[in-house]
């Protein structure tokens, strides 16, 4: 059996993180966001990274619950304390993320799989089907309204579950390998976490600003490059209610928000953001 184990785990982390990032792996929790968030609560450093094999309670965006059954996924919560960070570019870690399991889904799969995808904003896509979504919380500080810390969450469907996926999403989930490989869990936790803090790092560390911006600037080029969604017809779900509209994606802009013209009417722009709508690319079965 593929085992998660966190020596696994650390013996595959850069050199550089290895010893900066303290990683723990259970067996089952209720969700690893909500875990992370109470330690981070606490004060658990930045860095603290758990990982379980099941979570009996697992959260997605907008409410949503997220399918985390055992031994075949892989959800992984990272605690941050990006205390430069104005609260306006949180998204950059739920889009850095997202890159970072592309790139660590191509480390661990290598040839055996398509290019892997990203659905804005958060669905990272292979094979025109959902293989992994992330979920950032913040805690913002009341007084000085700075982020006082971030919980990055990510699951990640490695194998497909024994039985299938649940009828609710058979038609829209998918797996990354169609075999288990001894290690492969590890080993994508461990790729998955050195692409992300590779760029974080320097995003979050504001004294070299030019060298931010670099990093951001390019991140943001891998992150278009890999959108399913960009100069395609969509569905425009608002998350709050309201009519679904379908428009032009027409960019993914320096901040990840989406600027789309409408098509349904008037021709007009508008800019969204993660929290207010939901992206369907017409044709996807849902
Ligand atoms: C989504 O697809 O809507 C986001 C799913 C995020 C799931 C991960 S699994 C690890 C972490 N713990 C949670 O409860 N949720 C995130």
């Amino acid at each position: 059996m593929d085992q998660i184990t966190a020596q696994n785990i650390q013996a595959n982390l850069s050199e550089y993180w290895a010893p900066r990032l303290r990683v723990e792996v259970l067996d089952e929790v209720v969700s690893t966001n909500t875990l992370l968030k109470t330690r981070g609560a606490e004060g658990a450093p930045a860095g603290t990274v758990v990982i379980a094999d099941t979570q009996t309670g697992g959260k997605g965006r907008l409410g949503r619950s997220f399918y985390s059954p055992n031994h075949t996924g892989l959800y992984i919560s990272v605690l941050l304390r990006p205390s430069d960070m104005n609260p306006a570019k949180a998204l950059h870690i739920t889009t850095m993320a997202a890159v970072a399991a592309c790139e660590a889904i191509e480390d661990v799969a290598e040839d055996s799989v398509s290019r892997p995808m990203i659905k804005w904003v958060n669905d990272i896509i292979l094979e025109d089907r959902k293989v992994a979504g992330i979920l950032t919380e913040s805690a913002i500080n009341a007084t000085s309204g700075k982020i006082d810390f971030a919980v990055l969450g990510i699951g990640l469907n490695v194998y497909a579950p024994e039985g299938g996926f649940p009828e609710e999403i058979k038609e829209i989930a998918g797996a990354i390998l169609p075999i288990e490989i001894e290690g492969a869990r590890s080993r994508l936790a461990a790729a998955f976490l050195n692409h992300f803090f590779e760029r974080y790092a320097c995003v979050s560390n504001s004294e070299n600003e030019a060298k931010q911006n670099q990093i951001l600037d390019e991140y943001v080029k891998a992150y278009k490059a890999r959108s399913i969604v960009l100069g395609k017809s969509v569905n425009v779900i608002p998350t709050g209610g309201g009519e679904r509209r379908t428009a032009q994606v027409l960019d993914i802009t320096d901040d990840c928000n989406m600027l789309v013209a409408y098509t349904d009417g008037e021709c007009e722009e508008a800019m969204l953001s993660s929290g207010e709508v939901s992206i369907r690319p017409i044709g996807e079965i849902k």
